[in-house]
């Protein structure tokens, strides 16, 4: 399976696969997603020239695809199964009404679009609580984290890998759990994060 996301990622032009290598980690953990017995919600920041969504779309059987993307050009990539939503991955409240129109209830986000540090914790925090239980969060493109212009990061707040590992930290030293804890897993570049 490992060969067939990366010959997808090669086949629609997205950099998944030649270029970050995240498609060992995908192949993996995406397989539950493939034994859905309905159609998976996926939602991808970051639409593009559409590459990504043409690869879901052939990755999964009749998926329901949101994309969200600050550029309008990105409105090309509809079509009857894919809804893109044109704003700013940065602005809660264009979050919150994606989620209004959309239901929310998504089984997969991922976070391939500004790559700054605000951008990707403010996406997170109000999309997190949306995804199902099982359901996965991916924050593609980590390493801005390490890059030093203050381009990434106008805010100056904790780079986003130190924000993923302090709430790694967080679950590490709590002893006793009523619930199961998240599972972050790290590939490359990439954080997956699974809710419980
Ligand atoms: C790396 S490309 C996405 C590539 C695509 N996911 C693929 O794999 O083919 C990043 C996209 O994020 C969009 N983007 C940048 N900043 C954004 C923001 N603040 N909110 C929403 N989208 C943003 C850009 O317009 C661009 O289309």
């Amino acid at each position: 399976m490992a060969n067939l996301f990366y010959a997808l990622c090669c086949k629609h032009g997205t950099d998944k696969g030649n270029v970050h290598r995240y498609d060992a980690a995908y192949s993996q953990l995406l397989e539950p997603y493939l034994k859905l017995h309905r159609p998976i919600r996926l939602l991808e920041i970051g639409v593009d020239s559409g590459a990504s969504i043409h690869l879901w779309n052939d990755y999964f059987n009749r998926p329901q695809i949101f994309g969200i993307d600050i550029d309008p050009r990105a409105r090309r990539h509809e079509s009857e199964n894919c809804t893109i939503f044109v704003g700013d991955q940065a602005d809660p409240e264009f979050l919150r009404e994606v989620i209004r129109q959309t239901g929310g209830r998504w089984d997969i986000v991922i976070d391939d679009g500004g790559h700054l540090m605000h951008q990707q914790q403010i996406s997170h925090g109000v999309l997190w609580p949306h995804i199902v239980p099982g359901g996965m969060y991916v924050i593609e493109d980590l390493h801005t984290s390490l890059l030093r212009s203050s381009k990434w990061n106008p805010s100056h707040i904790p780079t986003t890998l130190d924000w993923l590992l302090e709430k790694a930290r967080a679950q590490v030293t709590r002893r006793r759990r009523r619930h199961p804890p998240i599972t972050f897993a790290f590939s490359g570049e990439a954080c997956f994060i699974i809710k419980p």
